[in-house]
């Protein structure tokens, strides 16, 4: 099989695993796609979440789309997050572009800390060498106390914990459509229609003059099975991205890290 095959492959996994915890996406793909003439909703990158471990951090998420020709493009830093960043692409410039945050677990308290080992424990080495470990879930027991208590301190090491290793969204390329052309009109379609929006920062983060403006939706809320309760929890949420071009005249295909700081947000319970 092409290598063309193995991306769009293991994008369709990721995809419906991601839909699986993420019914309105759905809704919202239909919705685009019913609205705007073009051929197929484009993906302007996945973004995955991980903690720093040396077996589980970007770097081990990452050999998986660099085995299918993707390479580094970027480095960002969320120092009130602590949350460090890559993204990578894919030169042939069609498949979407990957983000891989992960969290400096040392910068958070003991508590905090000790929970996380326990968890990085229960990730092998073995496991993290396939490829489906991107769209796995968790692998291991929590708590909802130990829920909570990661919350309290770090709503992003909440999230990975309950959710583990699967897409934390897909964005949309709004540059893809055709009908919708600017990301503006594509929010107050989403709004006619009910969905409510991420709104920190504004509900537009970043502008022409950084040469990416984005939104999303404010996560779904679904069922997780904690190790003594099941609760509904923020899953996962959609993005849409409109990427203008750099002086030479291509179009900018990094991130901005101050709007990525926002979009972190959509995942927050309230
Ligand atoms: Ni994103």
């Amino acid at each position: 099989m092409s290598q063309q095959h193995h991306i769009d492959e293991l994008f369709i996994r990721i995809w419906n695993d991601y839909l699986s915890i993420t019914p309105s996406a759905e809704k919202v793909h239909a919705l685009l796609a019913a609205s705007d003439t073009a051929p197929k909703i484009v993906n302007d990158h996945i973004a995955l979440r991980t903690l720093n471990f040396s077996h589980m951090g970007i770097s081990v998420l990452s050999q998986h789309f660099e085995a299918l020709g993707y390479t580094h493009g970027g480095d960002y830093d969320f120092g009130s997050k602590k949350l460090n960043a890559m993204h990578f692409e894919h030169p042939d410039g069609n498949h979407p572009k990957v983000f891989i945050s992960e969290l400096k677990v040392d910068e958070l308290s003991d508590a905090v800390q000790t929970i996380l080992h326990r968890i990085s424990q229960s990730v092998t080495s073995e496991f993290m060498s396939e490829s489906n470990c991107l769209y796995s879930g968790k692998c291991w027991q929590l708590t909802y106390n130990d829920y909570q208590n990661l919350l309290a301190e770090s709503e992003y090491a909440a999230w990975f914990a309950a959710w583990g290793f699967r897409a934390n969204h897909f964005t949309v390329s709004v540059n893809h459509l055709e009908t919708l052309t600017e990301l503006v009109e594509v929010n107050s379609l989403l709004k006619q229609h009910g969905f409510v929006l991420n709104t920190s920062g504004g509900e537009i983060k970043g502008s022409q003059d950084v040469c990416l403006a984005q939104s999303s939706t404010m996560a779904d809320k679904m069922p997780v099975v904690f190790s003594d309760q099941t609760v509904d929890i923020p899953s996962c949420f959609y993005e849409f991205a409109q990427r203008y071009p750099l002086p030479n005249g291509e179009l900018y295909q990094g991130f901005v890290a101050a709007s990525a700081d926002k979009i972190f947000e959509s995942t927050n319970v309230n």
